[in-house]
């Protein structure tokens, strides 16, 4: 069965849709390892309440980029990892990282790429007064939000919405998108 691991810094709600999806057996694969660069964070305490391998790294206990990319690469071809799947992993991949497993890690973004690249994208379609944004599956290359898109769906902003209806709408159209995505690439790859 093909593996995968999951990196997350914050909340992981879509780090839980997956898991769901693998419990259901909508996805055939095994979640090996969540990789996490803020131990305290929402995604690492609920991976260690479903008893689920954690890395979680302090990347300011390390030199630079390259020295916990190397741990982390480690890690994966111990847990022999197929799949990298980024969920709010809020770091650019460095080429350590890339050298190993390019073409073999996607992301997630909450706009129409390449549309609103970067933090707050949510923040920046309200600020555009735009009338929709939606979600992105890409693979991830060396820049912020560049790498080939696999999948994107459209979602409405209305006039009413504030930062926490929008992103409510979005997280739900992420939650669906992404599971259906990672078992496309898995049944091909
Ligand atoms: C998602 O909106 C995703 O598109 C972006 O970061 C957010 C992570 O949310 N990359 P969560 O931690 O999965 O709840």
């Amino acid at each position: 069965m093909k593996k995968i691991a999951i990196f997350a810094s914050g909340t992981g709600s879509n780090f839980l849709a997956i898991h769901e999806k693998i419990k259901e057996k909508y996805l055939q694969c095994e979640l090996a390892i969540l990789v996490s660069d803020r131990p305290k964070s929402k995604a690492v305490k609920n991976a260690n309440l479903r008893n689920i391998d954690t890395f979680s790294f302090t990347p300011k206990a390390y030199p630079n980029k390259d020295a916990f990319e190397k741990e982390i690469v480690h890690i994966l071809k111990t847990h022999e990892v197929d799949l990298i799947v980024l969920a709010g992993y809020m770091r650019l991949i460095g080429p350590t990282l890339l050298k190993h497993y390019e073409g073999r890690i996607i992301n997630i973004h909450p706009s129409l790429l390449p549309l609103y690249k970067g933090k707050d994208a949510v923040g920046q379609a309200l600020s555009a007064s735009a009338v929709q944004t939606g979600v992105t599956v890409h693979y991830v290359d060396s820049g912020m939000d560049t790498g080939t898109v696999i999948a994107q769906e459209s979602c409405p902003i209305y006039d009413q919405d504030t930062r926490e209806t929008l992103e409510t709408r979005i997280h739900k159209i992420e939650h669906q998108l992404y599971p259906k995505v990672i078992k496309q690439l898995l049944e091909e790859k």
